[in-house]
């Protein structure tokens, strides 16, 4: 069935048309450099863009695909968690287009398309551990099927990617900071005794990357020389000297190293063997070295996505409303938005077999 995908929960405005599985088309417009000047993403003006780029967004799909709107059988859209005057942006023109349209209307969990995206590439089995780390959430899902998920842990303070992001601000490279800091760790070893591996010392599977984030912050302090004096320093041919890379490195080997430890402690405690890495920080080179090892010494089957599906994209929700569609599962006009800290509930409709 032919599945549209609607993603405007943060600061990408993108859709994609996805069908058995294949991505048929994908278009999108990231507001990054918007946002980048103000450190952080603006909400108000987030939504505003996302009112502005979909309509010029939807011709170009159709364009670029060569499939007519009458052909979408499904209209998938991100209903949270996220921003909620983003998410109510894309929840407006996708109930529009399934009332224009007569077809379906999915509202799609943001976090469950980020574990089910490596789908789209390869087979995923289950059970499997999920290791979700993205700039709002870090936590471990056990997926029992795709559509049945539990949540084993999760972050009690900052995100994964919220600590790459505020270092990164401390130093003053561009929002969204992780992808600088993972590029300037490439220039110089890790020290693992610069910085602490928190919140271990407990029997769960929760995060706190709170702590880490102020020993970093602190270090920098303390070493005034680290912080550039411009955003704008940081261009694509920016080489940072050793000191300033190895404090990256060092960053990033301790957050990839809690991450790996707790996800060792899931598989040891739950005894499930494949394991998918999804979200933001997924696509960050120590932390795909470090589980690719873990996976190795456990002998674990290892999906991690490729870059394109780690960060907000809209195939991966017209995938998982292709997959929700299937199992006759859909909402009503009546589709609310869920903001970000706010549980997404399961509160799917079930259409009856012979009226699929
Ligand atoms: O999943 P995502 O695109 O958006 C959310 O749903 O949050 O994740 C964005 C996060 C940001 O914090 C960004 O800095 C981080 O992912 N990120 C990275 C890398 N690429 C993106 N963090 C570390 N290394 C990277 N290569
Ligand atoms: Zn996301």
């Amino acid at each position: 069935m032919l599945s549209l995908g609607i993603e405007t929960s943060c600061d990408e405005t993108a859709l994609a048309l996805v069908e058995e599985g294949q991505i048929l088309g994908e278009v999108l417009f990231s507001q990054v450099d918007k946002h980048s000047i103000f450190g952080g993403v603006v909400p108000e003006m987030a939504s505003r863009e996302h009112l502005i780029k979909l309509g010029p967004l939807w011709g170009k799909l159709l364009r670029h695909t060569g499939r007519r709107p009458e052909e979408i059988r499904i209209v998938a859209v991100a209903r949270g968690p996220g921003l909620l005057g983003c998410l109510l942006v894309g929840l407006g023109f996708a109930k529009g287009l399934s009332l224009g349209l007569g077809s379906l209307l999915v509202g799609v969990n943001h976090l469950h398309a980020h574990l089910l995206a490596p789908g789209l590439e390869q087979k995923l089995e289950f059970p499997a551990l999920g290791l979700l780390v993205s700039g709002g959430h870090t936590s471990i899902y056990r997926i029992d099927s795709s559509v049945d998920f539990k949540l084993l842990g999760r972050t009690l303070d900052d995100a994964a990617g919220e600590a790459f992001d505020k270092t990164a601000r401390a130093l003053n490279l561009p929002y969204p900071g992780g992808i600088y800091i993972d590029r300037f760790s490439g220039y110089a070893p890790p020290d693992p005794d610069m910085f602490p591996r928190p919140y271990l010392d407990n029997k769960n599977l929760d995060f706190s990357f709170s702590g880490l984030k102020t020993a970093m912050v602190n270090h920098i302090r303390a070493h005034p020389e680290l912080v550039l004096k411009s955003p704008l320093e940081a261009t694509a041919d920016y080489r940072p000297n050793e000191q300033l890379a190895r404090v990256c490195s060092s960053f990033s080997l301790a957050v990839a190293d809690t991450l790996v430890i707790k996800l060792r402690r899931a598989v040891r405690q739950s005894g499930i063997q494949n394991v998918i890495l999804a979200g933001g920080v997924a696509a960050n080179s120590m932390l795909r070295d470090r589980i690719s090892r873990l996976a190795r010494d456990m002998d674990l089957r290892l999906i991690m996505p490729g870059m394109k599906l780690c960060t907000d994209n809209a195939s991966m929700i017209a995938y998982c409303g292709e997959i929700l569609a299937g199992q006759g599962l859909h909402h009503s006009l009546e589709l609310e938005a869920v903001p970000r800290g706010q549980n997404v509930p399961w509160d799917y409709l079930k259409l009856k077999k012979n009226a699929r």
